[in-house]
């Protein structure tokens, strides 16, 4: 295990929306570059950088063309070497996003897939035997290639799924994840994994990190079995390299699979949801009960039923990633306020496990509902407009003209110029609570985490070693006696605490603690 994610807060970076140097409207790596300061005085020590490699962007990069290039776009491999050095050089950690299921229809290996005559790629996407078959529950493609037989996809139309293999092959063009000729597959992600761990890179996203092995049994044995082996090559050549699981099942990522993190998502209705986005389910809306809304009668009891079990049983091999959005969902503005964001990241990051922070989420970035398309985001869009720096023009994001940008400025939106000088704003709130979390090794990925009280209609109320943490995320003031407070986390016995950081007006007498409507404390015996 990576001793350094102990203390990593990841910074989440859609590359093409983050700064632009060149002037062409799209953000670029000389443009991370010159950005990691700011980055690292926010008090994240660690990069996720959506794909970035050569590719048509039909899939916003996750069609990737080519995996040892940096697409055009972006600048090159060189930019990118520099980027890890000097990010490296400043103490902050480079993840790039690795895409194992699939290429884009134009990487050379597909090219080369559907040609009539046997090659060495013929098995590395997954075909048919006949130009119409198929079997159900996949989605497959014909009449595109001259290869007598159609191809499964793993996502859009323009991304083939990659030939893991099947779990149990039940027709005779299928094989299994065992076959030589998977294995290969898998040796060839490895040899990707590997050209840019050689070039200073230190680990990766891997994204439907669940989706390797077709018709896998329901504990997900085949692709747990490709990723163990995969983990044993990192342990035994790059034990500092970290993976973090696009996967929200955190028992068969980090325990079967070998993860070291895994994603706490939306993807699923799970206690995640339920803390902040508890108005969305796949394909509708439902009512409100967020904990994180001030009026939402929300009760973090529901949270901590789905995440307790799943902490206890995955804190000694590996962390549950909090993130405050991602680029795949709308970002948690679309229904919370300034107010209620500020007690919700301050919980998120104080909470186990390694967090997220998604570009822009620090200054309250607005998610745009009525965006046209681009590259493939269709609602996703909204969550991807440029980083909004200052008041020059375009917010400091680039100095294209305006219709030349990746996508539209929110002229309406926050930029950090404005939420760095406003001291009670969510950009100062984000940056306060990462300053004591590093200062703190309670607040430690590993460190423990004890609730002391969780359910509906009180404050959540945890321990993370010798902090606790005090939440109140409702309209009205909370008021509790002091002495269950003032028990030393240490020892158990009657001592003092006292408040190291405050998000509101916690009043604490030394008798009794006022918690004012969303408000945050943490403690600290003293
Ligand atoms: C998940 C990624 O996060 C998303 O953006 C992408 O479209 C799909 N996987 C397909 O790669």
């Amino acid at each position: 295990m990576p001793n350094w994610l102990k203390d990593a807060v990841f910074y989440e970076i859609y590359p093409q929306s983050f700064y632009d140097t060149n002037g062409d409207g799209i953000g670029d790596i000389p443009g991370i570059i010159a950005k990691l300061d700011y980055i690292k005085d926010l008090g994240c020590n660690a990069l996720w950088i959506n794909p970035c490699y050569d590719s048509p962007f039909k899939d916003a990069g996750y069609d990737v063309r080519d995996y040892l290039k940096i697409a055009p776009r972006y600048g090159t491999n060189e930019d990118m070497y520099r980027l890890f050095e000097t990010a490296h050089s400043k103490g902050i950690h480079v993840l790039l996003d690795l895409v194992p299921g699939h290429t884009s229809e134009e990487h050379e290996w597909f090219k080369a897939s559907g040609r009539e005559a046997r090659n060495k790629y013929s098995d590395r996407y997954i075909w048919t035997d006949f130009w119409i078959s198929g079997i159900a529950g996949h989605p497959y493609i014909g009449g595109e290639c001259e290869r007598n037989g159609t191809y499964m996809l793993n996502f859009f139309k323009c991304q083939p799924a990659l030939n893991y293999g099947f779990f149990n092959p039940t027709e005779k063009w299928q094989k299994s994840y065992k076959d030589p000729a998977c294995v290969a597959t898998q040796d060839a992600l490895m040899d990707v994994m590997r050209f840019w761990l050689d070039n200073g890179c230190d680990g990766f996203r891997v994204d439907m990190a669940d989706s390797l092995v077709k018709d896998d049994d329901k504990d997900k044995t085949g692709t747990c079995s490709i990723w163990r082996r995969i983990r044993e090559m990192l342990d035994k050549d790059y034990p500092e390299a970290a993976l973090v699981s696009e996967w929200s099942n955190p028992k068969q990522a980090i325990n079967s699979a070998g993860f070291h993190m895994d994603f706490y998502l939306d993807h699923v209705e799970n206690g995640y949801n339920t803390l902040l986005r508890d108005y969305e389910t796949w394909g509708g809306t439902k009512e409100d009960h967020s904990f994180f809304k001030k009026d939402g009668d929300g009760d973090v009891g529901r949270f901590l039923k789905d995440y307790l079990p799943k902490y206890e049983a995955t804190k000694k091999k590996g962390y549950i990633s909090f993130i405050t959005c991602n680029h795949d969902t709308p970002r948690a503005t679309n229904t919370l306020d300034e107010s209620e964001l500020k007690v919700a990241y301050a919980t998120l990051l104080t909470l186990p496990g390694v967090p997220f922070i998604y570009y822009g989420d620090e200054i309250g970035m607005r998610y745009i509902k009525d965006i046209a398309t681009k590259e493939g985001g269709y609602t996703r869009t909204g969550t991807r407009t440029p980083m909004q720096w200052d008041d020059s023009a375009n917010c400091g994001f680039s100095t294209a003209e305006p219709e030349q940008l990746y996508l539209p400025i929110d002229a309406e939106g926050p930029t950090v110029k404005a939420q760095a000088e406003r001291k009670d704003s969510l950009y100062n709130a984000v940056r306060d609570v990462l300053k004591i979390r590093h200062e703190n090794p309670s607040l430690a990925a590993d460190a423990s985490f004890e609730v002391i009280k969780g359910d509906k209609d009180s404050l959540f109320i945890y321990k993370r070693g010798e902090l606790t943490i005090v939440v109140n995320t409702r309209t009205e003031a909370r008021k509790m006696a002091v002495p269950k407070l003032n028990v030393n986390p240490m020892s158990g016995k009657p001592g003092k605490v006292e408040p190291v950081y405050t998000i509101g007006d916690v009043n604490f007498d030394g008798t009794t603690l006022t918690m004012p409507p969303q408000s945050f404390a943490i403690f600290k015996k003293a």
